[in-house]
């Protein structure tokens, strides 16, 4: 019982996870099981605004083309709406549900917030709820559990959202029923400005050394960098216990974004991925104007799927990338544009973006901006609606702006530029852009920099026009994609 979800009305997407109808927000339960890509959601399957929480739940083998469950996979019951949590394969059976069972904790929000477990023994298809919950129950609002199994420990470990507190709770636990509460992160550090959200904790290898460290993320709303909702990081180290900071020369502690769009949030990670990969998704909207954006028959999608991973910056500082996952390159169709390399200056040259899809491309080239300043990258349609990306080699940094886009009214918050650093090695800059029916997504450097930002054009961008200011760049590479 699966529905196509694609070409039912212009801005919903053809290649990005959607809801089949209603409001979707957060990412839910991502968990890898016997080759299936389980992506459950926050889901109001009766109407297109925040209400009536449950989890809806989609399948897929690829990460792109996803099979959606008609009936939400966990529903609203006396304990209140289904709120965001995670998922794990219980191989153990510690719990009790059955070996390698589906297990699910989730915050139940009725006149508190409080937090349930549910299993499924069918691979997904039907989930139950255990009948001794509320497994933990706090004084203020804790939510978004997500729990792994950490093999150091031999124990579950759980991070939970103390939200109002702006601080995440560390509980560790034999068998997912009984949790004691370990530590407490976070108090005075990051951005402090929203309710803190949707935790991960995980542990990666930094990019060319022997080291590993961990990844603690830190979802915040508001507080973003360009307002609303955003994804924050920190980096440290995690003793089964309590997860130590990594801090600068001067003894503080970095607010890191994963993100520099307006338009990604609640990101958290698949559980037994395989290949020790770590896949992340997030929801592609921003509290800010979510129940407003125009579309039809849904509201939100999710963003692509992206590998998390950890370089040290020119500041030695350890960072996380998201690069697009190695699945994206099957969607790869014929290149449009096919050139080795050229130079830009100020006379604009200019790009035909497929009709096909609709103008839904990946735009791939390199940037050799040798003496020049800006080099812009403009997105436009006959209507003069435009995106305007431009790469200040000086300054490293790669800003993006749809204030002109075109529909932008229905909130003042979405007229937006963002800014974010490009994190190169030099100053060469590689970019994979992915364009769908209401989505741009801007990866740099290998996922070292990430912006994604919804667009409403009235009519499709059909045009890449590429240009920059004092003398000429180079520009290497240069393909234009059409989606399979
Ligand atoms: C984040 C969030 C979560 C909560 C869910 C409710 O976007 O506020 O903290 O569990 O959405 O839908």
């Amino acid at each position: 019982d699966t529905i196509d979800t694609t070409n039912r009305e212009k801005y919903r997407p053809i290649y990005h996870h959607t809801p089949i109808y209603g409001w979707m927000n957060d990412p839910n339960g991502m968990v890898y099981k016997d080759g299936v890509w389980h992506l459950c959601y926050q889901w109001n399957p009766y109407g297109s605004k925040w209400q009536n929480l449950s989890w809806g739940q989609s399948t897929s083998r690829d990460l792109i083309h996803w099979d959606h469950q008609l009936n939400p996979a966990v529903e609203p019951d006396g304990l209140g709406m289904i709120f965001s949590g995670s998922s794990a394969i219980d191989t153990a059976n510690s719990a009790g549900f059955g070996k390698d069972a589906i297990v699910t904790m989730y915050t139940s929000a009725g006149t508190s917030q409080i937090q349930s477990l549910a299993w499924s023994d069918d691979n997904g298809a039907t989930y139950n709820k255990y009948p001794g919950n509320p497994v933990i129950t706090l004084e203020s609002e804790a939510r978004d559990p997500n729990m792994f199994w950490n093999d150091e420990t031999k124990l579950w470990t759980l991070v939970l959202a103390h939200a109002l507190d702006h601080e995440m709770l560390i509980f560790t636990s034999p068998d997912m029923k009984e949790w004691t509460l370990k530590s407490a992160f976070g108090k005075g550090l990051g951005s402090q400005d929203g309710v803190w959200e949707c935790p991960d904790l995980f542990e990666l290898p930094v990019e060319g050394s022997d080291e590993s460290k961990w990844v603690l993320l830190c979802n915040i709303n508001p507080g973003g960098p360009f307002g609303g909702s955003a994804t924050q990081y920190f980096i440290g180290d995690f003793d089964g216990t309590t997860f130590a900071p990594d801090r600068d020369a001067s003894g503080n502690v970095p607010t890191k974004w994963m993100d520099y769009g307006k338009d990604h949030y609640a990101t958290v990670s698949f559980s037994n991925a395989p290949d020790n990969r770590r896949t992340v998704i997030g929801w592609m909207s921003n509290w800010q104007y979510a129940a407003e954006v125009p579309t039809m028959q849904f509201r939100s999608a999710n963003t692509l799927p992206r590998e998390v991973g950890l370089f040290k910056g020119n500041d030695g500082q350890i960072y996380a990338s998201s690069a697009p996952s190695p699945e994206l390159l099957s969607l790869r169709g014929k290149a449009v544009t096919d050139v080795k390399s050229i130079k830009a200056g100020t006379k604009a040259r200019n790009y035909n973006l497929p009709s096909v899809n609709d103008g839904a491309c990946e735009i791939v080239m390199d940037i050799e901006p040798g003496r020049t300043s800006d080099v812009t990258l403009t997105l436009s349609n006959h209507k003069g609606e435009k995106v305007m990306m431009a790469y200040n080699p000086v300054e490293e940094t790669m800003s993006f702006d749809r204030r002109e886009s075109g529909v932008t009214d229905f909130s003042q918050d979405f007229p937006a530029v963002t800014v974010s650093p490009t994190f190169g090695k030099d100053s060469r800059l590689s970019l994979r852009i992915f364009i769908d029916r209401s989505s741009i997504e801007v990866f740099g450097n290998d996922g070292r920099f990430v912006m994604t930002n919804l667009v409403f054009p009235t009519t499709p961008y059909t045009t890449l026009s590429l240009s920059a200011d004092n003398g000429k760049a180079k520009i290497n590479n240069l393909k234009i994609y059409t989606i399979k």
